[in-house]
């Protein structure tokens, strides 16, 4: 979340402007930056939060995020049910708990745990903390090979491409983890096995694989990456584990290319983190994280917690969390089905397809992907279009409220700079149309009035622009 700082002495007094048919008196101060000396009447509290979230960007237009922005009414009333239910009350709850369970079953089964395996997962509240889970049983599982063989066990290292989201950066920095990036090159955005496997030594608790990489929306080729590690065990004795951070392919891989390899099939594949939140198409926040055996997630991570007069074993960062998302994801499940899940998506997928067709026919575009993995695609414009950046078309089609995210890629390829458009449930082939022709538009408007950079501070905001 982002770190506020206190504002300065001179707006903490300022008050809140109040529209005097919210209150009984016609007049009533409230405090910007205190807590009021006294309470609202709620209609009232009601009016004033609603009024002041007016400006925020329609969720339905947002073609920036993966994460979930429509739910059926029967799902948010459900949501509403549950939102006083904490998750970690399993005792006091046990049925959210059985719910938990079912989802975690019903995603072994999805992502191909082998029979009889006791694959072993939880739900989180994204999949950043499914990632921290992933790489912290990675890392424990390196610290003891390491201290049990005697062998130095200070310089743990993490092999992934430089594609991957933040939460990997993080993972390193909050457990002092090196991160070893294999960086994009042009033609290349994502990681190979190749150079995954260049990139590991013995001192590597593992390799992220990306189904799909939020820059561009493409898998990363998760059967390609173990062989190339089963390679290097046969010649180097290294035998590194690889997790799938399937934060938004776990949900879409097993409906739109179910013969694709590249969860627990792969053997080497140890543990996979998906949003429920995103393709899950839950509201924020849940995520799930979930391991081959029980030996890939280390004992002394678990914690235990009363459940019906015994324990229950948890892992997890928070404590406290609500349990509606839970339900909402067992909702979707018993909902939608393998065939429902498998029409929403491919709905999405024909969508993206038919919009990135589109754009490349306009002329000025380049594609990157297509969205034929996630429903998600990234482009940018021709080498040689120079009197205007993605960032003025990103500017201009926010006029009509598309939020379509511009941003630059990671080191080594900082000078390309893209739009990418993730195609969600409800962005209809309607909606499609619409924001092609304002594309063209705007496209048009563009190429007749040439752009000039402006300021640096805000061609810095515009390139922060990402999700
Ligand atoms: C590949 C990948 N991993 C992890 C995350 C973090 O997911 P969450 O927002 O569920 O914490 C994202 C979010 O976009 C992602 O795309």
């Amino acid at each position: 979340m982002p770190l506020h700082t206190q504002v300065d002495e001179s707006s903490q007094d300022e008050e809140l402007e109040v529209n005097p048919v919210y209150v009984q008196e016609l007049t009533c101060e409230i405090p910007r930056y205190r807590l009021p000396e006294h309470g609202s009447l709620p209609r009232t509290a009601l009016q004033i939060v609603r009024d002041e979230l007016i400006l925020d960007g329609n969720a339905r237009l947002n073609l920036a995020t993966f994460v979930t922005t429509w739910m059926e009414p029967e799902a948010e009333l459900l949501m509403a049910e549950c939102a006083a239910k904490n998750m970690i009350d399993k005792d006091e709850y046990p049925q959210t708990a059985e719910l938990e369970r079912r989802c975690v079953n019903i995603l072994s089964n999805l992502w191909n745990a082998p029979p009889g395996s006791a694959a072993t997962g939880c739900s989180t509240t994204g999949s950043s903390e499914g990632c921290m889970l992933g790489g912290m049983a990675l890392l424990w599982r390196w610290w003891a090979r390491r201290q049990t063989a005697g062998l130095d066990a200070t310089k743990p290292n993490l092999v992934m491409g430089s594609n991957v989201q933040v939460c990997w950066e993080k993972f390193c920095r909050y457990w002092q983890v090196e991160p070893r990036y294999v960086p994009m090159v042009p033609g290349r955005l994502h990681l190979r096995g190749a150079e995954a496997a260049a990139k590991c030594d013995e001192n590597t608790i593992g390799v992220v694989a990306i189904l799909g990489s939020t820059m561009d929306g493409s898998y990363e080729p998760v059967l390609e990456i173990s062989q190339a590690l089963d390679r290097l065990q046969a010649e180097q004795g290294h035998d590194v584990p690889v997790h799938v951070d399937g934060a938004s392919g776990g949900f879409v891989a097993p409906f739109l290319q179910p013969d694709l390899e590249w969860d627990f099939r792969v053997p080497r594949v140890a543990s996979i983190n998906a949003s429920g939140h995103k393709y899950g198409l839950v509201y924020p926040g849940v995520g799930w994280v979930m391991w081959r055996t029980p030996d890939a997630l280390p004992d002394d991570l678990i914690f235990r917690v009363n459940y019906l007069g015994g324990e229950m074993p948890t892992f997890a960062l928070n404590f406290s969390r609500p349990g509606a998302q839970v339900a909402a994801q067992y909702f979707n499940f018993v909902r939608l089905g393998h065939r429902g899940y498998q029409r929403v998506h491919q709905t999405c997928q024909d969508v993206a397809l038919h919009l990135s067709g589109e754009i490349a026919k306009m002329g000025p575009f380049e594609l990157l992907t297509e969205g034929r993995d996630l429903p998600v695609f990234a482009f940018k414009l021709r080498d040689d279009v120079t009197s205007y950046s993605v960032f003025d078309l990103s500017e201009r089609l926010r006029m009509r409220g598309w939020q379509v995210p511009a941003y630059t890629f990671p080191a080594d390829m900082t000078d390309t700079a893209v739009m990418r458009i993730v195609i969600r449930n409800g962005f209809s082939m309607d909606l499609a149309n619409l924001l092609l022709s304002d594309l063209r538009l705007h496209v048009r408007f563009l190429e007749h009035h040439p752009q000039t950079q402006p300021p640096p501070e805000i061609q810095h905001k515009r390139q922060s622009f990402k999700h």
